[in-house]
């Protein structure tokens, strides 16, 4: 059984997404045996907490430098004996020291359908904004490992989702979470744990 930290800043719909796989039986052999939030208050944590899982709080503002935040971060999840690191809406960077620690054990939700609005600078509502702005008719969601480039990781599954005229970003926000991120998050959590998913160079590869 595969130990899953989860990552947080915010809301934690995508962390409702999992609990509810793992309660259904979708991911079968993984466990979420803890969730860290960078912001003590998400609301993220109340879902840990209804559902019985370990939670910790580590604030971004109380640490000066990236370097020593991350290492507080790596080293917690490496006393936790975590497998699989998911970042769902954690909306801090962290540096490299994490990445070598857990070398293509952390995977991302990101909020469209990459290399499309992604980068430094795009999370959360300000990327549908953008998507808003520059009038795109599909965007979606992408899950991916995380390298030590931004959103550069290997792509592992992707889906889209229409962009309608009327939409605004908090509409499209909601629809790109509903059709897409709850959908694909999930899939590729399980398809991990169950040890199907192949790296060969930049490139993922889903086997059966
Ligand atoms: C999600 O849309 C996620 O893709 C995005 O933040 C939202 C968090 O929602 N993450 C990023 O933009 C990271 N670059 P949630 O807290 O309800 O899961």
């Amino acid at each position: 059984m595969k130990r899953i930290a989860v990552l947080v800043s915010g809301g934690g719909t995508n962390l409702q997404a999992l609990i509810d796989a793992q309660k259904s039986g979708l991911i079968k052999n993984g466990k979420i045996t803890c969730v860290i939030s960078s912001n003590n208050d998400a609301y993220a944590l109340e879902r840990a907490r209804i559902n019985r899982i370990p939670s910790k709080v580590i604030p971004r503002a109380e640490y000066d430098s990236l370097s020593l935040y991350t290492s507080v971060v790596t080293n917690e999840l490496i006393e936790e004996n975590i497998d699989l690191v998911v970042y769902a809406g954690f909306m801090t960077i962290l540096d490299d020291q994490i990445v070598k620690a857990f070398p293509n054990k952390m995977i991302n939700v990101h909020p469209s359908l990459i290399p499309s609005f992604c980068g430094k600078g795009y999370y959360g509502l300000h990327v549908h904004e953008e998507v808003l702005k520059k009038g795109v008719k599909l965007t979606g969601a992408t899950v991916h490992f995380v390298t030590e480039k931004c959103d550069e990781g290997p792509i592992i599954m992707q889906k889209a989702v229409e962009v309608k005229d009327d939409d605004t970003p908090e509409i499209l926000q909601k629809r790109v979470l509903e059709e897409a991120e709850w959908i694909i998050l999930p899939k590729v959590v399980s398809l991990f744990c169950d040890d199907k998913i192949l790296i060969i160079g930049n490139k993922a590869y889903i086997t059966d």
